[in-house]
């Protein structure tokens, strides 16, 4: 089988998450490579690929057409899901973008919340902001990984609505739905503890999570 997706990779993750037979919709796609390697695989019939930029969206047209995709993988031009309806989504990923811009487009698009909707998200920054929105948004976090990936960790997630909004503090905002035993979600804590480190010097009140969330990864450590 082609594959085009580093294999245990960032992007791998999210494909990974999606649902098989869904029609997904890629948002800030640029190379394309997430629907590619899906419709090459067989996991979903068809995408939507999506991007703000002109550029980015004929390389995907480029890469679609390279794989001889171009009948199944569409692209349009959409600043967020602005230009996408939800009829036309069961999954939808926004990857490799910061945590807050990922949490805007979706304040943008209420129709998000609808509990058959699949959101996969791979926020490349403050992913605590956009797990805490999604928790006081009324979603649930179905599955939470991390991998490492070029010398760097990351973390997806998979999220649905269920309406019904949870209080959310830091910690748990950092922690979201990770397994704190698990090698590559405690690498990727690491550095949010890292992180929240290097912010705490500007603001005291931050120094108990950070002992805290210390605390959590050597008490794993140990059981581990
Ligand atoms: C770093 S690339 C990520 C590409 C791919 N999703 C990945 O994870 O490898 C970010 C892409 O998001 C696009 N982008 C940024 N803001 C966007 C927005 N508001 N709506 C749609 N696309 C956006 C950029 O043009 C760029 O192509």
């Amino acid at each position: 089988m082609t594959r085009i997706l580093r294999p245990y990779g960032r992007l791998s993750l999210c494909a990974g998450m999606t649902r098989r037979g869904s029609r997904l919709v890629d948002i800030g796609t640029d190379h394309g490579y997430l629907p590619i390697e899906l419709c090459l695989s067989g996991r979903i019939p068809s995408a939507l690929a999506c991007d703000i930029n002109p550029l980015p969206l004929r390389s995907a047209e480029e890469n679609i057409a390279r794989f001889g995709l171009s009948d199944i993988i569409k692209t349009r031009l959409s600043d967020g899901l602005a230009e996408v309806a939800s009829e036309e989504a069961d999954d939808i990923v926004i990857a490799g973008m910061g945590g807050e811009l990922i949490r805007d487009i979706l304040s943008a698009a209420p129709w998000v919340k609808d509990g058959s909707k699949r959101l996969i998200l791979q926020p490349m920054t403050r992913h605590a902001e956009l797990t805490k929105w999604l928790y006081e948004n009324g979603f649930e976090i179905l599955r939470q990984d991390a991998a490492f990936d070029e010398g760097k960790y990351y973390t997806a997630l998979a999220a649905r609505y269920t309406g019904e909004p949870k209080d959310c503090d830091l910690l748990t905002s950092i922690i979201g739905a990770l397994e704190t035993e698990n090698e590559l979600a405690r690498g990727f804590l690491h550095r949010s503890l890292n992180d929240l480190e290097n912010r705490r010097k500007g603001d005291p009140s931050l120094i108990c999570e950070a002992e805290k969330l210390k605390e959590i990864l050597s008490e794993d450590q140990k059981h581990s």
